[in-house]
C-alpha cells in the first residue's frame, strides 16, 4: 500500500513545463513535447508547490535537520549534506527551517581547544539562506559529544567557565542576526527530572548557576536571537516538564533572557501518543515563551522483514498528524522540525535496533502516509487545503 509518488518528479515536470515556453507554439504542427516521466498535465507552478513548506504558509516554520557528522561518520555512504543532490533538493523545496543534526555541536565545531572548524556549519547557514530558510541552532551546552579534549582534559572550573563563555560567544556571535533560535541549553534533566549534576560537565564542575550565564552570554552575543531550552520526554505534562515550568518560572523572575521551551519530539508507537502535549505547550506560552517542537520521527517495531503494514503506517501517520495539530493550536508555536526525513539517515535504527521507520518519506523520496498526514494538517491551518498544487 506505498504511495510511490516521488517527489522530485512534479517539480521536475513543472520546471521542464515553465523552461520550455518554444515548444508550445500554439497552433503550431510539432505542438509542445510531452516531458517524461508521470506526464501529467500540471501547469507549470502548481507541482513545485506540492510541498509541506506551501502547505504551511505562514502558520509557522515547518523544519528538518541536515543529515552530517554523528552517527553518519560511521556510515557507509558519504556526508549527506554534501554529497546527495536529490537530498539537499528535498531540503531546499520541502522545508523553510533547518536544523544543524551535528554540525553545530562542541565536538564539530572544536577539533581542539584553541580551534574552530565552521566548515560545515557555515555551509548550513549559506544554503539556507540562498533558499529563503531560517535556521535553528543546535546547541551550545550539553553533556553530550563533547570532544575528548574537554571531557577528559584537567580544567579548573575557572578555565572551563572561560572556555564556555568563549564558545558560545564565538559561536552565536558568528551567526548573529541571521539565527532564528538556539538550543542554548540541551537535555540538562535526566529521566527522574534531576539535573544532571554528574553527566554534565558543565553543571558539575561550574553548578547550576550556569544555566542563567549560558542565555545571558548567547543574548550578549545576539540580541535577535531566540534562546531555548531543549529535551526530550517533556512532550507531555508530566515530572520532567513540570520541572522545567519551575526552572524557567525562576529564571525569568530573575530576569534572564529564556525566550522558548523546546520538546524533541522523538515518539515511539510503542508508547502511545502524548495526548496532553498542546496543554503543555501552552503553559509555557501562557509564561510568554515561544514553543517548538524540534526533532520530531515517530519510530515504530519493525516486522521481521523489516517492512511496516499499512496499519503500522497509519498509526505513524496519525502521530505525525496529531503533533503538527497541537503545535498549529498553540500560539507561539512557530516552529516544527523533523528530525530527518529519510529513514537512510536517520538515528534510530543505530540506538534502537529492530526500530525504524520513523521518518515521512521512503529512501527512493516517494512519501509515506506521515507526509500527507502533516502536508493535510498544515494546509488545513493555513487555509491552502483544496488548493489545486495539493491535490491528488
Ligand atoms: O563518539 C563516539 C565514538 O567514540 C564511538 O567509538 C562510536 C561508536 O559507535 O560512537 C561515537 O558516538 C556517536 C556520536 O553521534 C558522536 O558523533 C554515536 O555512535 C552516534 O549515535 C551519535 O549520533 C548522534 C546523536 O545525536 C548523539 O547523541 C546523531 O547523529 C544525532 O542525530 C543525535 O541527535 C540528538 C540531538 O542532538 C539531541 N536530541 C536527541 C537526538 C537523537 O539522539
Amino acid at each position: 500500500m506505498r504511495r510511490r509518488e516521488t517527489l522530485t518528479a512534479g517539480a521536475v515536470t513543472a520546471t521542464m513545463a515553465a523552461a520550455a515556453p518554444a515548444a508550445a507554439a500554439p497552433g503550431g504542427g510539432r505542438g509542445p513535447k510531452k516531458p517524461p516521466g508521470n506526464g501529467h498535465s500540471t501547469p507549470p507552478g502548481l507541482a513545485k508547490k506540492d510541498t509541506l513548506a506551501f502547505a504551511a504558509g505562514d502558520t509557522l516554520k515547518i523544519g528538518c535537520a541536515v543529515a552530517g557528522g554523528g552517527h553518519h561518520t560511521e556510515a557507509d555512504y558519504p556526508d549527506p549534506f554534501t554529497s546527495d543532490q536529490p537530498y539537499r533538493e528535498v531540503l531546499a523545496r520541502e522545508f523553510t527551517s533547518l536544523s544543524a543534526e551535528n554540525q553545530m555541536k562542541w565536538d564539530y565545531l572544536r577539533p581542539a581547544a584553541a580551534t574552530y572548524d565552521f566548515t560545515d556549519a557555515d555551509a548550513i547557514m549559506d544554503f539556507a539562506e540562498a533558499h529563503g530558510q531560517v535556521v535553528r541552532g543546535h546547541t551550545l551546552m550539553w553533556h553530550n559529544q563533547n570532544p575528548t579534549w574537554l571531557e577528559e582534559g584537567d580544567f579548573a572550573p575557572a578555565q572551563l567557565r572561560d572556555l564556555l563563555q568563549e564558545h558560545i560567544a564565538t559561536v552565536v556571535g558568528r551567526y548573529a542576526g541571521r539565527m532564528q533560535q538556539w538550543d542554548v541549553v540541551n537535555e540538562i534533566l535526566d529521566d527522574d527530572a534531576a539535573l544532571r549534576t554528574t553527566g554534565n560537565i558543565w553543571l558539575r564542575e561550574l553548578g547550576p548557576g550556569i544555566i542563567a550565564d549560558c542565555f545571558r552570554w548567547a543574548h550578549e552575543a545576539d540580541p535577535d536571537a531566540l534562546l531555548f531550552f531543549n529535551d526530550y520526554n517533556v512532550d507531555g505534562l508530566n515530572p520532567k516538564s513540570d520541572a522545567y515550568y519551575t526552572l524557567i518560572q525562576d529564571l525569568l523572575a530573575e530576569g534572564v533572557p529564556v525566550h522558548g521551551f523546546s520538546t524533541q519530539g522523538h515518539l515511539s508507537t510503542r508508547y502511545g501518543f502524548p495526548s496532553d502535549l498542546a496543554e503543555n505547550l501552552q503553559r509555557f506560552a501562557d509564561l510568554g515563551l515561544q514553543t517548538a517542537i524540534t526533532e520530531l520521527d515517530v519510530r515504530m517495531d519493525l516486522p521481521e522483514d523489516g517492512e511496516p503494514t499499512p496499519e503500522m503506517l497509519e498509526k505513524q501517520a496519525e502521530y505525525y498528524r496529531r503533533v503538527t495539530e497541537a503545535a498549529l493550536s498553540v500560539k507561539g508555536c512557530s516552529s516544527l522540525t523533523l528530525w530527518g526525513v529519510l529513514d537512510k539517515y536517520s538515528w534510530v535504527p543505530g540506538t534502537f535496533p529492530g526500530e525504524g521507520a520513523a521518518t515521512v518519506l521512503w529512501d527512493d523520496f516517494s512519501r509515506k502516509p506521515a507526509y500527507y498526514a502533516v502536508q493535510d494538517a498544515l494546509a488545513e491551518a493555513s487555509g491552502r487545503a483544496g488548493h489545486p498544487a495539493l491535490a491528488r
